[in-house]
């Protein structure tokens, strides 16, 4: 038995047979709004049940209650607003309980929305409770101030996906996961978020976990993520080679977890937990500055936020890892609950000078990046100076 989807649920939205070719046919007819990448992984995510208990784009009610209590309507516990935004010119021709069809910048048809309401909503009060600053140099309050000026709420259907090419076998919807899971026979099973290449650091944490645990889901964040993160497909070069040298087998799955990344460290640590619940995860690491960017977040507050809520409310255990690091004198990864030592025997570099190191063609030290994850950043980071 994995665990229960979050809300009881598993949401399952996506058309399929008769049902998915009459849908088809509607929406030829039908208004369209024209979804961007990062809508559309929404969209993907709300219909498979990643997103469960949503079962749509969140209406009036539900918004007010995420962003204000990090709580839908009912109670249920939501951190992030999953809102599908237009402008008043697209929502001024639209009416209530219409159904219209959403489509990509090539006009393929992905899903439906009715309408079930259509509401404007204060920006920098959600840049504010949500991302905890108005600054729009923040790259999840940019993009939420380049969103439309009005929402519109309610229920989808995904008649179509576009599922990438590349990596294809790494796109698993959490029907998929929860039945690998079970296949395994893994009851205790701890997943893991990350939007970059996997270091020393990111191991060792995975690896304490897989120690108390039966698996580790390893569900690298392949969404949008901002332009200065390395891209998926290096990234999944990294993890691939990482996982076959060093990592047990029978004891991992590998996933690409499709979302947009939206740097709100400590709110998007509990969305980031509910979602891995959803994909049938019993634990979810939290480490230091989750999900955070520049110096929004302290460095713990996306575990703290924890203690918001009681565990039954969120149904899976958070397992948090102080900032971690080798040390020469211990000889081993440590933190400083560990350690004894002081900071001149722990090795560390700044993420610029990791970033410069690569680009300059050194291998950064062992115990920071194994051998073969720096190779592959090497030739990232030189290709990139080659093209500029
Ligand atoms: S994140 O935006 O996806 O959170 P990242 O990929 O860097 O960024 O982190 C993945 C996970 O590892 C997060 O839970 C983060 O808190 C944790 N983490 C990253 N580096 C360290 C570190 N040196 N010590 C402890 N935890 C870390």
């Amino acid at each position: 038995m994995t665990n229960a989807p979050h809300g009881g649920e598993l949401v399952n939205q996506v058309l399929a047979g008769r049902e998915r070719e009459a849908a088809l046919e509607r929406a030829r007819n039908l208004k369209r709004l024209v979804l961007d990448g990062w809508e559309i992984s929404d969209l993907e995510l709300i219909a498979t049940g990643a997103f469960s208990p949503l079962t749509g784009f969140l209406n009036r009610e539900d918004y007010l209650g995420v962003v204000g209590d990090m709580r839908l309507s009912d109670g249920t516990v939501w951190s992030i607003p999953i809102v599908l935004g237009v402008s008043p010119e697209e929502a001024g021709g639209l009416k209530l309980d219409e159904e219209v069809a959403l489509v990509d910048e090539r006009d393929e048809i992905l899903g439906l929305l009715r309408v079930e309401d259509i509401y404007e909503y204060d920006k920098e009060r959600e840049a504010q409770l949500v991302y905890r600053t108005t600054d729009d140099r923040h790259p999840g309050v940019r993009r939420l101030y380049g969103r439309g000026q009005v929402l519109l709420g309610g229920e989808i259907k995904l008649i179509n996906r576009i599922r990438p090419e590349r990596f294809r076998e790494l796109y698993l919807d959490p029907a998929d996961t929860r039945r690998i899971f079970a296949e395994k026979g893994w009851k205790r099973i701890v997943a893991f978020q990350t939007r970059n290449p996997i270091h020393r650091a990111h191991e060792y944490l995975q690896k304490c976990a897989l120690e108390i645990t039966d698996g580790l889901f390893l569900h690298p964040l392949l969404g949008e993520t901002k332009s200065d993160d390395i891209p998926a497909d290096v990234r999944v070069r990294c993890y691939k080679v990482l996982l076959e040298k060093y990592y047990p087998k029978d004891r991992v799955l590998l996933a690409a977890f499709p979302a947009a990344m939206r740097y709100a460290g400590p709110r998007e640590a509990i969305f980031h937990a509910l979602v891995r619940k959803n994909y049938g995860a019993t634990h979810f690491i939290v480490g230091r500055d989750h999900a955070g960017v520049g110096n929004y977040y302290g460095t713990y507050d996306a575990q703290l936020i924890f203690d918001d809520f009681d565990p039954g409310e969120l149904g899976i255990t958070p397992l948090f890892f102080e900032h971690s690091f080798f040390c020469r004198a211990c000889g081993n990864m440590a933190s400083n609950k560990t350690c004894p030592h002081g900071p001149e025997e722990h090795v560390f570099l700044s993420g610029t000078k990791l970033r410069q190191m690569l680009a300059a063609g050194e291998l950064p030290p062992e115990e920071l990046t194994r051998r073969e994850v720096a190779e592959i950043l090497v030739e990232y980071y030189q290709g990139k100076a080659l093209t500029g």
